[in-house]
């Protein structure tokens, strides 16, 4: 059969497969340097600045790939990755990854994938269950869940969708003006997308009030409701709340059902963001602490791309009444009008966040799920927890360095007793160890390492290597 130069034969396709998957294998078996040793502008200037107008073959793709592209690779897949937050790609889900891309599919309407729909729906649910969440997110009575690109779009759909309830719809219409006396809170240690989209959402970043947090960097509730009634005494409008469950710095737990209680006198919207933490509430001894009080937040987000394996992007979001965020985000042009969305018996994803075209990310959760299970996920969580127990226990036992913060499940911060050239000396020796890497945060303006254990790949002999490393 002949073909066009663009179209691969079944042949050719299953070839370059065969081609690709050494190197994919070998992403997984990653035990290089961290950090990428490239400096700016290294990779670029290797690329050619034209582009290919006829076709190359792929093993030069490949080649180039090696040499080009993969010294610029930071190995988060490493198994003494303790940078930031994990962001592991299990092999399941490069998987289901791959197929999804394969499908081609568009999941902005029901009618444009239901596969891409209802495996989205099920498993919003399946993974609601798994953490324990309320029945009120669950889809069928007025709540539900979707698949976010991120943990930000999903703080910014949720307080436009606030914004809107709280102006009942002006702001959407008439914008400017509606906004006014709009005012938005979260902790001192909440994390900076929540910043961004007050100002996105024009609600204005000067009105959110950055509440202070107490000696273990929780949310301090008495300012809260201190600061709120002030608010609304002063004729401004409380609308937008968000509760931090494993704050980015040090995993502060912030009491979401205290919380909920101060927004609840002010009828202002409660969201919880457990980005990194919620994947911890796979495991039943770990849950009640991270999912108190959800039962009364609006919504719940959580990304199972940091922790969970799901392979980036993939944030989940949960609303106990969806009809607000749907409110504020559905949009109707003649050219997407079909008989299913009519009939109101479908879900259109479109109408729950700011993009209209979707990736099929359920089925990476679904091949994930399925073919790793729930309780080897929480079992991976109990086992980096006791890692990140055993780096605690060595912290303890060094005289220069001491914990700032309790630990939160596999999130640990530490610092040099001689102050913060001494810390930010032990950050510089743990980067350069070619094995490592860690980060930084300030808490009470004091420099800390942060050390966040969690890759798919760490393991005994990686954490005695730390200890033994940080004792050195
Ligand atoms: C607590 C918290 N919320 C939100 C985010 C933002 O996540 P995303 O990259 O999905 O927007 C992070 C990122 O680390 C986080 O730690």
């Amino acid at each position: 059969m002949s073909r066009h130069a663009w179209q691969r034969s079944p042949e050719e396709f299953a070839a370059h497969l065969a081609q690709v998957t050494p190197w994919l294998i070998e992403q997984l078996q990653d035990d290089r340097q961290p950090w990428s040793p490239c400096a700016p502008g290294e990779i670029l200037a290797k690329l050619p600045e034209q582009p290919p107008s006829s076709p190359e073959p792929l093993s030069t793709v490949l080649e180039d790939l090696q040499s080009i592209i993969e010294p610029g690779l930071v190995r988060w897949n490493a198994p003494g990755w303790f940078a930031w937050f994990p962001s592991n790609a299990h092999p399941d889900a490069i998987l289901g990854d791959l197929l999804a891309s394969a499908t081609a599919q568009q999941g902005m309407l029901w009618a444009s994938s239901p596969a891409c729909t209802e495996l989205e729906t099920r498993m919003l649910e399946w993974l609601r269950i798994a953490l324990g969440l309320p029945e009120n997110f669950r889809e069928g009575g007025s709540g539900g869940g979707v698949i976010q690109d991120t943990a930000s779009s999903g703080v910014l759909a949720c307080m436009v969708a606030a914004r809107d309830r709280t102006t009942a719809g002006l702001a959407t219409s008439k914008g400017g003006d509606a906004c006014g006396g709009l005012i938005a809170y979260a902790s001192e240690q909440s994390h900076s997308s929540v910043l961004k989209a007050a100002g996105i959402c024009g609600i204005g970043r000067d009105n959110l009030r950055l509440i202070p947090t107490d000696e273990a960097y929780q949310l301090d509730t008495e300012a809260l409701a201190r600061t709120m009634e002030q608010d609304a005494q002063a004729g401004n409008r409380p609308c937008f709340c968000c509760a931090t469950v494993g704050t980015t710095g040090c995993g502060a737990i912030d009491p979401v059902g205290r919380i909920a209680d101060i927004c609840g006198d002010h009828n202002c919207w409660l969201h919880v963001d457990a980005a990194w933490a919620g994947t911890a509430a796979l495991v039943p001894e770990f849950r009640t602490a991270l999912t108190a009080g959800s039962d009364r937040a609006d919504s719940w987000s959580f990304n199972p791309h940091k922790w969970m394996g799901a392979a980036f992007d993939c944030s989940c979001l949960w609303l106990a009444d969806r009809s607000h965020l749907i409110a504020s985000m559905s949009i109707d042009p003649e050219y997407l009008s079909n008989s299913a969305s009519r009939s109101g018996d479908v879900i259109d994803y479109r109408d729950w966040h700011v993009q209209l075209g979707r990736r099929f990310r359920a089925l990476k959760l679904w091949v994930l799920l399925r073919c790793t299970g729930v309780d080897v996920l929480a079992d991976m969580v109990r086992a980096h927890v006791g890692f990140a127990q055993q780096i605690e226990n060595a912290v303890e036992g060094i005289s220069e360095l001491l914990l700032a913060a309790p630990r939160t499940l596999s999130l640990l911060c530490i610092r040099h007793t001689e102050g913060d050239d001494a810390t930010q000396d032990l950050i510089d020796r743990i980067n350069q160890s070619d094995r490592f890497a860690v980060t930084h945060c300030r808490l009470d303006g004091r420099l800390v390492m942060r050390v966040a254990v969690g890759t798919l790949a760490v393991d005994q002999e990686t954490v005695d290597a730390f200890i033994a490393a940080i004792r050195t």
